[in-house]
């Protein structure tokens, strides 16, 4: 697979495996969930040459910015909207939409919304610590609202649970210790407590990466938005429709397993032998693609460090896959 960047550089994740697991066909109906920079819209337009369109969702509004160059060069075939995800059927319905051939969701923040401090993603800059996806459109709680206003016990459970972070007492605990002095405002003020607190993950990990996890996760609702997000796609996918998901941590992937495996199970018909011989042969709504999660090259993780943790699964409404990928 060659480099796919965009104009402002970004990587897009697994792009050759998106695209050859939603097997897209001309004309067809696309959604990309999260847009971020375009780099799967891209693609997906590209594959579905020359009248396939993509509806691209992004929650930031900097993302659809972003994305203006591309609905000026694929003309009437790519349609943004501000909009998050978990609602995508309310999207789809405003563009006159009731059935997509395909989606795609990759997860998380992009490497631009990591990258510009004053949105208060990343432990690497200083910043205010903000974490909001949407800028405060709909989201109101800020990181920093978090940190200073949960309780101590409120604090450990979430970074247990949404960080799985082991020592989530004892970060709780700094923090409540530290915020009784100053509120706790900026990326450093938090990096460094808790640099001088817990050691780090594993060698080479930021001490505090599992607690900024944790609070972003909390602050932007991703898997309440991931959940509902799924199933508004699931329910719109035409048959033979596939659906695309990269996500980047534990957490994420085992929710995207989740909700896939619940699909696949094939309905269950009870009743009198007699009458159960002439109803035809059951077929499941859904069939996983991906049995087990594809992830990324060797040389994709050589040209982009970012992308080590994808895990990509794919899953099918209907019953038979012609070639499963993993
Ligand atoms: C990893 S980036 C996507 C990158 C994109 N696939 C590309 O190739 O450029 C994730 C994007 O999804 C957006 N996002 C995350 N959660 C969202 C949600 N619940 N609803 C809408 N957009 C969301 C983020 O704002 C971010 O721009």
């Amino acid at each position: 697979m060659t480099a796919v960047t965009d104009e402002v550089g970004h990587y897009g994740v697994m792009i050759a495996e998106v695209v050859a697991g939603l097997a897209p066909v001309t004309g067809g109906r696309y959604l990309d969930a999260t847009f971020g920079s375009g780099g799967h819209t891209r693609a997906l337009l590209e594959a579905t040459n020359p009248d396939g369109q993509v509806l691209g969702l992004d929650r930031d509004p900097d993302a659809l910015v972003r994305g203006g160059f591309l609905s000026d060069r694929y003309g009437g075939r790519l349609h943004l909207y501000e909009h998050p995800f978990a609602r995508l059927t309310l999207a789809l319905d405003r563009h006159g939409w009731n059935e997509i051939n395909g989606a795609v969701f990759d997860l998380g923040v992009s490497s631009q919304q990591l990258d510009s401090a004053h949105r208060g993603f990343s432990f690497r800059f200083d910043g205010p610590l903000d974490m909001r996806m949407d800028q405060g459109k709909e989201t109101v709680a800020t990181a920093a609202d978090l940190v200073n206003q949960l309780g101590e016990w409120e604090l450990a459970r979430l970074f247990f649970e949404l960080g799985e972070e082991p020592r989530a007492k004892k970060a709780a605990r700094a923090i409540i210790a530290a915020r009784s002095k100053e509120r706790l405002t900026s990326t450093r003020q938090l990096a460094e407590l808790l640099e001088g607190t817990l050691p780090p993950p594993r060698p080479g990990l930021h001490p505090a990466t599992r607690v900024f996890q944790a609070l972003r996760m909390m602050v932007n609702q991703e898997l309440q938005q991931l959940e509902e997000g799924l199933r508004g796609a699931l329910e719109r996918l035409v048959e033979g429709g596939r659906i695309a998901v990269i996500s980047f941590h534990s957490l994420e992937d085992r929710a995207v397993k989740r909700a896939f495996t619940a699909r696949v199970m094939a309905p269950k018909v009870t009743g009198p032998m007699r009458l159960m011989r002439q109803l035809p042969e059951t077929v499941p709504m859904y069939t996983l693609v991906t049995r087990k999660p594809l992830t990324p090259s060797p040389d994709e993780i050589r040209r982009n460090p970012r992308s080590r943790s994808a895990k990509l699964r794919i899953i099918q409404r209907g019953g038979r896959v012609p070639s499963r990928m993993a």
